[in-house]
Protein backbone atom coordinates (compact mmCIF):
# COMPACT_ATOMS: atom_id res chain seq x y z
CA UNK A 1 0.00 0.00 0.00
CA UNK A 2 1.74 3.38 -1.04
CA UNK A 3 0.83 6.20 1.03
CA UNK A 4 2.24 9.38 2.19
CA UNK A 5 4.36 8.04 4.25
CA UNK A 6 6.04 5.64 1.65
CA UNK A 7 9.71 6.14 0.67
CA UNK A 8 10.31 6.47 -3.40
CA UNK A 9 13.00 4.90 -5.16
CA UNK A 10 13.19 4.98 -8.62
CA UNK A 11 14.51 2.73 -12.04
CA UNK A 12 14.96 5.21 -14.86
CA UNK A 13 16.39 4.12 -18.83
CA UNK A 14 14.69 4.39 -21.94
CA UNK A 15 13.31 1.93 -22.43
CA UNK A 16 12.38 1.33 -18.99
CA UNK A 17 8.96 -0.24 -19.28
CA UNK A 18 10.24 -4.07 -19.54
CA UNK A 19 12.55 -3.51 -16.50
CA UNK A 20 12.17 -6.31 -13.68
CA UNK A 21 14.13 -3.86 -10.94
CA UNK A 22 10.69 -2.68 -10.01
CA UNK A 23 9.36 -6.17 -9.18
CA UNK A 24 12.33 -7.41 -7.61
CA UNK A 25 12.64 -4.36 -5.27
CA UNK A 26 8.80 -4.16 -4.37
CA UNK A 27 9.37 -7.71 -3.56
CA UNK A 28 11.92 -7.37 -0.97
CA UNK A 29 10.43 -4.38 0.73
CA UNK A 30 7.69 -6.32 1.37
CA UNK A 31 9.88 -8.92 2.61
CA UNK A 32 11.31 -6.69 4.90
CA UNK A 33 8.26 -4.92 6.14
CA UNK A 34 9.40 -1.59 4.70
CA UNK A 35 7.12 1.16 3.35
CA UNK A 36 9.35 1.68 0.65
CA UNK A 37 8.22 1.36 -3.38
CA UNK A 38 9.86 1.78 -6.40
CA UNK A 39 8.30 3.17 -9.86
CA UNK A 40 9.94 2.62 -13.18
CA UNK A 41 10.32 6.27 -14.86
CA UNK A 42 11.12 6.53 -18.42
CA UNK A 43 13.52 9.15 -18.86
CA UNK A 44 15.10 10.14 -22.46
CA UNK A 45 18.87 9.91 -23.34
CA UNK A 46 20.34 12.95 -22.22
CA UNK A 47 18.31 13.70 -19.52
CA UNK A 48 20.07 12.18 -17.05
CA UNK A 49 21.47 14.34 -15.23
CA UNK A 50 18.21 16.05 -15.21
CA UNK A 51 16.60 13.26 -13.93
CA UNK A 52 19.27 13.30 -11.25
CA UNK A 53 18.24 16.51 -10.40
CA UNK A 54 14.75 16.31 -10.27
CA UNK A 55 14.73 13.37 -8.07
CA UNK A 56 17.09 15.25 -5.69
CA UNK A 57 13.98 17.60 -5.60
CA UNK A 58 11.58 15.66 -5.31
CA UNK A 59 12.72 13.71 -2.68
CA UNK A 60 13.12 10.58 -3.88
CA UNK A 61 15.72 8.20 -1.23
CA UNK A 62 17.94 6.30 -4.38
CA UNK A 63 18.07 5.54 -8.18
CA UNK A 64 18.37 2.49 -10.07
CA UNK A 65 20.33 3.52 -13.21
CA UNK A 66 20.20 1.55 -16.37
CA UNK A 67 20.91 2.25 -20.71
CA UNK A 68 21.41 5.04 -21.47
CA UNK A 69 22.02 7.10 -18.64
CA UNK A 70 24.72 5.07 -16.75
CA UNK A 71 27.80 7.25 -17.67
CA UNK A 72 25.50 10.59 -17.31
CA UNK A 73 24.20 9.91 -13.94
CA UNK A 74 28.19 8.89 -13.08
CA UNK A 75 28.99 12.31 -13.61
CA UNK A 76 26.00 14.25 -12.29
CA UNK A 77 26.03 12.36 -8.71
CA UNK A 78 28.07 14.97 -6.59
CA UNK A 79 30.05 11.75 -4.77
CA UNK A 80 31.52 8.57 -6.71
CA UNK A 81 32.63 5.62 -4.79
CA UNK A 82 36.17 4.03 -6.28
CA UNK A 83 34.55 1.95 -8.68
CA UNK A 84 32.46 4.28 -10.32
CA UNK A 85 35.44 6.80 -10.54
CA UNK A 86 37.50 3.83 -12.36
CA UNK A 87 34.77 3.07 -14.57
CA UNK A 88 32.82 6.18 -15.39
CA UNK A 89 29.48 4.42 -14.98
CA UNK A 90 26.75 3.99 -12.27
CA UNK A 91 24.21 1.91 -11.94
CA UNK A 92 22.47 3.25 -8.01
CA UNK A 93 22.55 6.84 -6.50
CA UNK A 94 21.20 7.41 -2.80
CA UNK A 95 20.30 10.86 -1.55
CA UNK A 96 21.38 11.75 1.45
CA UNK A 97 20.88 15.07 2.70
CA UNK A 98 20.65 15.92 -0.80
CA UNK A 99 24.00 14.74 -1.76
CA UNK A 100 23.77 12.19 -4.42
CA UNK A 101 26.13 9.36 -4.12
CA UNK A 102 27.03 7.21 -7.13
CA UNK A 103 27.86 3.33 -7.25
CA UNK A 104 27.71 0.53 -9.06
CA UNK A 105 26.64 -2.03 -8.17
CA UNK A 106 26.92 -4.70 -11.64
CA UNK A 107 30.18 -6.50 -11.32
CA UNK A 108 29.76 -7.45 -7.36
CA UNK A 109 26.58 -8.71 -7.82
CA UNK A 110 27.93 -11.37 -10.29
CA UNK A 111 31.03 -11.93 -8.14
CA UNK A 112 28.20 -12.31 -5.07
CA UNK A 113 26.26 -14.84 -7.54
CA UNK A 114 29.01 -16.68 -7.79
CA UNK A 115 30.40 -16.31 -4.02
CA UNK A 116 26.59 -17.70 -3.03
CA UNK A 117 27.08 -20.71 -5.64
CA UNK A 118 30.24 -21.69 -3.91
CA UNK A 119 32.49 -20.48 -7.08
CA UNK A 120 34.29 -17.51 -5.52
CA UNK A 121 36.49 -16.03 -8.95
CA UNK A 122 39.35 -15.31 -6.19
CA UNK A 123 42.39 -17.46 -7.13
CA UNK A 124 40.27 -18.75 -10.30
CA UNK A 125 41.00 -18.21 -14.05
CA UNK A 126 38.06 -16.52 -16.29
CA UNK A 127 37.38 -15.99 -19.63
CA UNK A 128 34.83 -13.06 -20.52
CA UNK A 129 33.31 -13.41 -23.66
CA UNK A 130 32.11 -9.82 -24.82
CA UNK A 131 33.24 -6.14 -23.81
CA UNK A 132 30.56 -3.77 -23.48
CA UNK A 133 29.20 -2.19 -20.26
CA UNK A 134 28.47 -4.87 -18.54
CA UNK A 135 31.84 -7.24 -19.15
CA UNK A 136 33.94 -3.79 -17.75
CA UNK A 137 32.38 -3.77 -14.59
CA UNK A 138 32.69 -7.51 -14.26
CA UNK A 139 36.27 -7.63 -15.07
CA UNK A 140 37.03 -4.68 -12.28
CA UNK A 141 34.95 -6.34 -10.05
CA UNK A 142 36.87 -10.01 -10.51
CA UNK A 143 39.86 -8.68 -10.82
CA UNK A 144 39.15 -6.30 -7.42
CA UNK A 145 38.49 -9.20 -5.55
CA UNK A 146 41.16 -11.56 -6.62
CA UNK A 147 40.74 -13.60 -9.84
CA UNK A 148 44.25 -15.25 -10.48
CA UNK A 149 43.96 -14.39 -14.30
CA UNK A 150 41.43 -12.76 -16.98
CA UNK A 151 40.88 -12.56 -20.75
CA UNK A 152 38.51 -10.99 -22.54
CA UNK A 153 37.67 -12.47 -25.96
CA UNK A 154 35.41 -10.07 -27.94
CA UNK A 155 34.41 -9.55 -31.77
CA UNK A 156 36.15 -6.23 -31.94
CA UNK A 157 39.70 -6.89 -30.64
CA UNK A 158 39.94 -2.71 -29.63
CA UNK A 159 37.10 -3.08 -26.98
CA UNK A 160 38.51 -6.19 -26.02
CA UNK A 161 41.60 -4.38 -25.02
CA UNK A 162 39.72 -1.12 -23.71
CA UNK A 163 37.69 -3.02 -21.21
CA UNK A 164 41.21 -5.22 -20.32
CA UNK A 165 41.84 -1.87 -19.23
CA UNK A 166 39.45 -1.77 -16.16
CA UNK A 167 41.21 -4.46 -14.09
CA UNK A 168 42.47 -3.94 -10.96
CA UNK A 169 45.52 -4.84 -9.00
CA UNK A 170 48.11 -7.08 -10.61
CA UNK A 171 46.71 -10.32 -12.36
CA UNK A 172 47.49 -10.89 -15.80
CA UNK A 173 44.51 -9.65 -18.07
CA UNK A 174 44.50 -10.53 -21.72
CA UNK A 175 42.08 -9.24 -24.66
CA UNK A 176 41.91 -11.22 -27.92
CA UNK A 177 39.36 -12.06 -30.67
CA UNK A 178 36.67 -14.57 -30.50
CA UNK A 179 38.65 -16.68 -33.14
CA UNK A 180 41.58 -17.37 -30.46
CA UNK A 181 39.20 -18.38 -27.43
CA UNK A 182 39.28 -22.07 -28.10
CA UNK A 183 42.51 -22.49 -26.79
CA UNK A 184 41.97 -20.24 -23.99
CA UNK A 185 38.60 -22.15 -22.72
CA UNK A 186 40.87 -25.33 -21.83
CA UNK A 187 42.68 -23.02 -19.58
CA UNK A 188 40.23 -21.28 -17.91
CA UNK A 189 37.83 -22.21 -14.29
CA UNK A 190 35.06 -19.98 -15.38
CA UNK A 191 33.95 -18.61 -18.69
CA UNK A 192 31.04 -15.71 -18.12
CA UNK A 193 29.38 -14.50 -22.03
CA UNK A 194 28.28 -10.95 -21.52
CA UNK A 195 27.60 -10.42 -25.41
CA UNK A 196 24.04 -11.16 -26.55
CA UNK A 197 24.59 -13.70 -28.57
CA UNK A 198 21.87 -16.47 -28.10
CA UNK A 199 19.46 -14.36 -26.86
CA UNK A 200 15.78 -15.01 -28.32
CA UNK A 201 14.04 -12.27 -30.36
CA UNK A 202 17.60 -11.84 -31.74
CA UNK A 203 19.52 -12.40 -34.94
CA UNK A 204 21.85 -14.45 -33.21
CA UNK A 205 19.02 -16.43 -31.03
CA UNK A 206 20.04 -20.49 -30.53
CA UNK A 207 23.91 -19.46 -31.26
CA UNK A 208 26.55 -20.23 -28.98
CA UNK A 209 29.47 -17.85 -28.81
CA UNK A 210 31.75 -20.62 -26.51
CA UNK A 211 32.50 -23.45 -28.63
CA UNK A 212 30.40 -26.14 -27.23
CA UNK A 213 33.21 -28.99 -27.77
CA UNK A 214 35.77 -27.22 -25.20
CA UNK A 215 33.22 -26.92 -21.89
CA UNK A 216 34.47 -29.54 -19.52
CA UNK A 217 32.61 -31.18 -16.52
CA UNK A 218 35.13 -28.21 -14.20
CA UNK A 219 34.37 -25.18 -15.91
CA UNK A 220 31.61 -22.75 -13.99
CA UNK A 221 29.71 -21.26 -17.15
CA UNK A 222 28.24 -17.94 -16.73
CA UNK A 223 25.56 -16.06 -18.94
CA UNK A 224 24.53 -12.71 -18.40
CA UNK A 225 21.58 -13.82 -20.82
CA UNK A 226 18.43 -14.19 -19.10
CA UNK A 227 15.68 -14.50 -22.50
CA UNK A 228 15.93 -17.58 -22.59
CA UNK A 229 17.01 -18.60 -19.11
CA UNK A 230 18.51 -21.46 -20.41
CA UNK A 231 20.65 -19.81 -22.83
CA UNK A 232 22.22 -22.60 -25.75
CA UNK A 233 25.55 -21.76 -23.37
CA UNK A 234 24.20 -23.04 -20.52
CA UNK A 235 22.51 -25.62 -21.98
CA UNK A 236 25.81 -27.19 -23.44
CA UNK A 237 27.71 -26.42 -20.06
CA UNK A 238 24.63 -28.69 -18.63
CA UNK A 239 25.28 -31.28 -20.96
CA UNK A 240 29.09 -31.63 -20.09
CA UNK A 241 28.27 -31.61 -16.34
CA UNK A 242 29.88 -28.08 -16.25
CA UNK A 243 28.11 -25.74 -12.84
CA UNK A 244 26.19 -22.70 -14.18
CA UNK A 245 24.79 -19.74 -13.26
CA UNK A 246 22.09 -18.23 -15.24
CA UNK A 247 21.23 -14.05 -16.07
CA UNK A 248 18.73 -13.45 -13.01
CA UNK A 249 21.67 -14.45 -11.00
CA UNK A 250 23.84 -11.04 -11.97
CA UNK A 251 20.48 -9.38 -12.15
CA UNK A 252 19.33 -10.45 -8.52
CA UNK A 253 22.70 -10.02 -6.47
CA UNK A 254 22.90 -6.76 -7.99
CA UNK A 255 19.64 -5.64 -7.17
CA UNK A 256 20.60 -6.57 -3.54
CA UNK A 257 23.27 -4.57 -3.46
CA UNK A 258 21.39 -2.30 -4.09
CA UNK A 259 18.97 -2.72 -1.29
CA UNK A 260 21.73 -2.86 0.89
CA UNK A 261 22.50 0.62 -0.50
CA UNK A 262 19.16 2.28 0.22
CA UNK A 263 17.54 0.34 3.20
CA UNK A 264 21.22 -0.66 5.20
CA UNK A 265 19.26 -4.14 4.58
CA UNK A 266 20.52 -7.43 2.78
CA UNK A 267 16.99 -8.84 1.53
CA UNK A 268 17.35 -12.97 0.48
CA UNK A 269 18.44 -13.30 -3.30
CA UNK A 270 15.64 -15.73 -3.11
CA UNK A 271 13.06 -13.59 -2.75
CA UNK A 272 14.25 -11.19 -5.65
CA UNK A 273 14.67 -14.75 -7.63
CA UNK A 274 11.04 -15.71 -7.09
CA UNK A 275 9.51 -11.76 -8.19
CA UNK A 276 11.92 -11.84 -11.23
CA UNK A 277 10.75 -15.57 -12.22
CA UNK A 278 7.24 -14.63 -12.10
CA UNK A 279 7.58 -11.64 -13.85
CA UNK A 280 8.95 -13.70 -16.72
CA UNK A 281 6.11 -16.53 -16.18
CA UNK A 282 8.65 -19.19 -15.18
CA UNK A 283 8.34 -21.10 -12.21
CA UNK A 284 10.86 -21.06 -9.46
CA UNK A 285 13.88 -23.34 -9.86
P1 LIG B 1 26.35 -4.15 -22.62
O1 LIG B 1 26.72 -2.74 -22.29
O2 LIG B 1 24.96 -4.51 -22.22
O3 LIG B 1 27.35 -5.15 -22.15
P2 LIG B 1 27.08 -3.63 -25.41
O4 LIG B 1 27.93 -2.50 -25.05
O5 LIG B 1 26.08 -3.43 -26.51
O6 LIG B 1 26.24 -4.24 -24.21
O7 LIG B 1 28.03 -4.87 -25.78
C1 LIG B 1 27.55 -5.97 -26.44
C2 LIG B 1 28.66 -7.01 -26.55
O8 LIG B 1 28.14 -8.10 -27.31
C3 LIG B 1 29.89 -6.52 -27.28
O9 LIG B 1 31.00 -7.18 -26.74
C4 LIG B 1 29.62 -6.99 -28.72
O10 LIG B 1 30.78 -7.15 -29.50
P3 LIG B 1 31.44 -5.88 -30.28
O11 LIG B 1 32.15 -5.07 -29.23
O12 LIG B 1 32.37 -6.49 -31.26
O13 LIG B 1 30.29 -5.14 -30.90
C5 LIG B 1 28.99 -8.32 -28.44
N1 LIG B 1 28.17 -8.83 -29.54
C6 LIG B 1 26.97 -8.39 -29.95
N2 LIG B 1 26.53 -9.12 -31.00
C7 LIG B 1 27.48 -10.06 -31.25
C8 LIG B 1 27.62 -11.14 -32.21
N3 LIG B 1 26.67 -11.39 -33.12
N4 LIG B 1 28.73 -11.88 -32.16
C9 LIG B 1 29.70 -11.64 -31.24
N5 LIG B 1 29.63 -10.66 -30.31
C10 LIG B 1 28.54 -9.88 -30.32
Amino acid sequence: MIAASTTVVAVIGDPVRHSLSPVMHNAAFAHAGLDWAMIALPVPAGDGAAAVSAARTMGVAGLAVTMPHKADVAAAADHRDATVQRLGVANTVVFNGGAATAYTTDGDGLVDAMVSADHDPAGARVLIVGAGGAARSIVEAMTRRGARAVTVANRTVTRAEECAACAVGDAPVSAIGLDDMGDVVAEVDIVVNTTSVGMAGTDHEGALVVPGAALRPEHLVVDIVYHPLQTPLLVAADAVGAATLDGLAMLVHQAVRQQMLWTSQTPPASVLRTAALGALGLADS
